[in-house]
């Protein structure tokens, strides 16, 4: 019996380790310590053994039986990682970067002011920045923007809870609230009180209004804001300085045209228009673009420039509009989407 133990365990030793899968795996169990397998077998000639044999035998069995039930759990153990394997599929390297996306791209409204800063910097003007988050002062008091002027209703603007606090954003009026800011006029204001003329900025940025959003309308939105300010300034040079920024930006089939309007910070005031028949989407003569005008001299009074000496002109405008114009986007919300295949096409 001992010889039949011995070929046994040799025999599972040899099968085990190579079985593929579970129902081989249950097949050869069963052939070994099932009802009818091999070792049940030995074991149930045990009662025709003589009694003084019995418990060495017995021990021998024993010992055989473990040995194989080491072997079941090993095979056993394999297969079950194979099962695994096989479900999480080929192994990977959470450290490698993801599939391949290529190299990222610039978002088209980053393209579009870019360009817009690097145009005006070859004519001598700076990037200045200033806080989203305004107070009433700096977006329309020193903007001479009264308190009963419509773009100061709640309607139209997101004021802050009186409670809310920034540390970085002092308040020039007591009382006065806190808002995301309307428009990168406020820019303006900022940096006529941060120093004396003459100024050359440009200041683009991410503005705020109560708006529904829609194919041509967005809660917050990019402007680009321009102010110029030395001595003897007139509207010739503010009518150059656009036709010159758009006809680099967009071509020189690019026109510009003025219309009265307006602006409480400006005088005279204009809204200006592009002739861009040549872009594509764009099926009207003129489209309008944005506010211009002469700075107004209760602006200058408001932040200490003597405003018989000095006169400027400041515009602004929307980075989106000029951003669908370049590149023929038809709706204003694919900005905001970050769907990948609206912005590869800007790479
Ligand atoms: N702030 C105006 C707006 O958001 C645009 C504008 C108009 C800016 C006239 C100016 C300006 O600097 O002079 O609609």
């Amino acid at each position: 019996m001992q010889d039949q133990l011995s070929a046994i365990l040799a025999k599972a030793q040899a099968e085990f380790p190579g079985l593929p899968a579970r129902p081989d795996f249950e097949a050869a169990k069963a052939r070994y310590v099932g009802p009818n397998g091999e070792l049940t077998s030995l074991m149930k000639q045990m009662g025709s053994v003589p009694k003084e044999q019995r418990p060495a035998l017995g021990k021998l069995i024993n010992e055989s039986k473990a040995q194989l039930q080491v072997l079941l759990d090993a095979s056993l153990q394999r297969i079950e990682q194979a099962e695994l394997n096989a479900k999480l599929g080929p192994p990977i390297d959470p450290s490698l970067p993801g599939p391949a996306e290529g190299p990222g791209t610039h978002h088209p409204l980053t393209l579009v002011r870019d360009e817009m800063c690097r145009i005006l910097r070859k004519v001598g003007f700076v990037v200045a920045d200033g806080p989203e988050v305004e107070t009433e002062y700096y977006c329309f008091d020193a903007l001479n923007t009264p308190a009963d002027h419509p773009a100061r209703d709640t309607q139209d603007t997101f004021y802050l809870p009186e409670l809310a606090r920034f540390a970085n954003i002092a308040k020039k009026i007591p009382g006065e609230r806190y808002l995301l800011r309307t428009h990168t006029s406020s820019v303006q204001i900022r940096t006529m009180l941060k120093g004396a003329p003459p100024i050359r900025i440009v200041s683009p940025g991410r503005v705020y209004r109560r708006d529904t959003t829609d194919a041509t309308h967005s809660a917050n939105f990019h402007q680009l804001e321009c102010l110029y300010v030395d001595k003897h300034v007139t509207v010739r040079d503010l009518k150059a300085l656009l036709d010159y920024i758009f006809a680099s930006l967009l071509g020189k089939d690019t026109k510009t045209r003025f219309r009265p309007h307006y602006f409480g910070y400006t005088e005279p005031s204009f809204e200006v228009d592009l002739s861009a028949k040549h872009l594509p989407k764009v099926n009207k003569e003129w489209i309008e673009i944005g506010g211009c005008g002469m700075v107004d001299p209760t602006v200058f009074d408001a932040v200490g420039y003597d405003s018989t000496i000095w006169s400027g002109y400041a515009f602004g405008m929307g980075l989106e509009r000029l951003a669908m114009l370049l590149y023929g986007i038809d709706d204003i919300r694919y900005f905001y989407q970050n769907d990948a295949r609206f912005l590869r096409q800007f790479a």
